[in-house]
């Protein structure tokens, strides 16, 4: 297939595009726990309002971003993919699924390598312990144990992080009764299986794209050191008496080992041993992988390197090969609209802060984080404030941001200026709303900047969005209704969602006739690849889902 791609009959080259993504941005009806509803947003609201044909929905989650099942919400990997690639591949979710039911995950060479250690070794299984479905499933886990331990693994050690993001906050103790559950049987059937170490996801382990290596180092303390302050007798009874402490929430549980009867740690990480990570998504596995593999690392101080057998879930990072041993092959993502606009000479800047910067890179480029042509590409990061939770300053670097895209957009070295805005989605997993309704405010300034910059030089913008968070913010039951206990207090949802997303198209450079069509009722984010490629004046490849635009003739 030839990367020459035609010019578009209707549409002229040469304009700036600006694409903004505006993280955990879906459409839900108004309502008080509609955060982005509740916000001061008079940019968003423009767009829809102003121009009924150049705005509409488009799906973000389940099987139109390459999810098992339409239950599954969207996420950031799922929906930058889609949106960045232009096809609907299946994910590592469902690849996992597969790969379990069809048994071929214990045939492929990953498997076979790590069960080497098997005889004389212990297998660590470390991940997140939910059934969230955005970087791992339980099911997965407890499918890979009895597999594990069917195919000769005799001593397993999980290691657990408590979610509370990707699932409601508490529900950490029933996924740890429930694993205790599958390990006691294990037990009974002769296999000496127990959770070893544990903490919660974003204080302990899953950091992303280099943003807080502290927060590896207090996992790898617990897991491969067994060594912290804090010591329980089982998980179960560490997760209870550290929610205990009223500030304590499933997502920033500090980290803890297991002590067994003689107050030894129940499973630190040793020479001979295996380690599988079993989450499948990459960004935050990404960090520990290096700690477990690269020889040479100095990013925190690993007190002992041990000599062990480790494989991924998945490869997390295609380029890097990393980690070089996995259980099922992760998708292959090509042709992405990235290369293609590379290879026909499109300049382009991305830009956000550190917490989505691979977003609108690594995931919009089909997980590859380089540059597809150097000379053409120029990728920013703006650093974000760690140690500062996002609910304290939900303003986040929306507007730094903004202010890079519009220095890119008017300095005339850049076709597409492309980036992400994290607010609605980092400030929504706090399940604070309060501080929610302030960062989709921001948000919303910051995409003002950009579409003036747009304006400044006669250019084009697209406006979407990854996925669902902010706009739906409450525990609801069956008919919609918010949940409340007895006291009338509801839940905060600090998940994403279902929902679908808006996108606007528009600008002085776009072409008078150009509107979003009517026959694509069911279009998502995989539609809007080709919808890019069009706006910078070339037809899309045959393979790509359909663009979302028509363009008519004007009359004069
Ligand atoms: C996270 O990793 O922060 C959440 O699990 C998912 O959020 P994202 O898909 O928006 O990054
Ligand atoms: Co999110």
């Amino acid at each position: 297939r030839p990367w020459k791609l035609a010019e578009h009959a209707r549409l002229g080259k040469g304009k700036v595009v600006g694409v903004v993504v505006l993280d955990g941005w879906g459409e839900a009806p108004p309502d008080p726990f509609n955060c982005i509803h509740v916000a001061d947003t008079p940019t968003l609201d423009a767009l829809k309002k102003g121009a009924p044909e150049r705005w509409r929905l488009i799906k973000a989650h389940g099987t139109a971003v390459g999810l098992p099942t339409d239950d599954d919400m969207g996420n950031s990997e799922v929906g930058h993919n889609a949106l960045g690639a232009g096809q609907i591949y299946a994910q590592g979710a469902k690849l996992v699924d597969l790969a379990l039911a069809s048994g071929k995950i214990y045939e492929g060479e990953g498997f076979k390598y790590i069960q080497q250690s098997f005889e004389t070794g212990t297998l660590h299984l470390i991940g997140l312990l939910s059934d969230g479905g955005v970087h791992s499933r339980i099911d997965q886990l407890q499918l890979l144990l009895k597999g594990a331990s069917e195919h000769g693994a005799k001593r397993i050690r999980v290691h657990i992080l408590t979610d509370g993001r990707d699932v409601l906050d508490g529900s950490s103790v029933t996924f740890v009764e429930t694993l205790e559950n599958d390990l006691a049987k294990l037990r009974e059937k002769g296999v000496d299986a127990r959770i070893a170490s544990g903490g919660g996801r974003m204080y302990v382990t899953m950091d992303r794209y280099e943003n807080d290596w502290q927060v590896v180092k207090r996992g790898w303390d617990a897991q491969v050191l067994g060594e912290t302050p804090h010591k329980f007798p089982s998980a179960l009874e560490a997760v209870k008496k550290l929610r205990d402490d009223p500030k304590a929430n499933d997502q920033y549980l500090p980290p803890f080992v297991v002590l067994d009867e003689s107050g030894k740690p129940v499973g630190p990480i040793v020479d001979g041993d295996a380690v599988v990570t079993f989450n499948f998504r990459a960004d935050r596995m990404v960090m520990l992988a290096k700690a477990l593999e690269y020889e040479d690392f100095d990013k925190f101080d690993r007190v002992r390197f041990p000599r062990i057998r480790y494989a991924g879930m998945l490869q997390y990072d295609g380029e890097l090969k990393l980690p070089s041993h996995y259980l099922v092959a992760p998708p292959e993502i090509e042709r992405t609209s990235g290369e293609y606009l590379a290879r026909n000479g499109v300049r382009t800047y991305a830009c956000s802060e550190t917490v989505k910067f691979g977003h609108v890179t690594f995931f919009w480029n089909g997980n590859r984080s380089g540059y597809f042509n150097p000379n053409l590409e120029r990728y920013e990061e703006i650093p974000s404030d760690t140690g500062i939770p996002f609910n304290v300053q939900p303003r986040m670097k929306a507007v730094e941001v903004a202010e890079k895209a519009r220095d890119a957009i008017l300095s005339g070295k850049f076709d597409q200026v492309r980036v992400n805005i994290p607010n609605a989605d980092m400030v929504g997993h706090t399940g604070d709303l309060e501080a929610t309704i302030v960062g989709c405010k921001a948000a919303d300034e910051a995409v003002k900047i950009i579409l003036d910059a747009i304006e400044q030089v006669g250019g084009i913008f697209v406006v979407t969005a990854d996925h669902g968070n902010a706009e739906d913010m409450v525990k609801r039951d069956k008919s919609g209704k918010p949940i409340r206990d007895k006291d009338g207090n509801v839940q905060p949802l600090t998940s994403h969602t279902l929902n679908p997303v808006p996108i606007a198209i528009g600008g002085p450079g776009l072409a008078p006739g150009a509107t979003f069509r009517e026959d694509l009722p069911d279009a998502g984010l995989a539609n809007v690849a080709a919808t890019v490629i069009n706006l910078h004046g070339f037809e899309a490849p045959h393979h790509y889902e359909p663009t979302l635009i028509q363009v008519s003739p004007v009359p004069f």
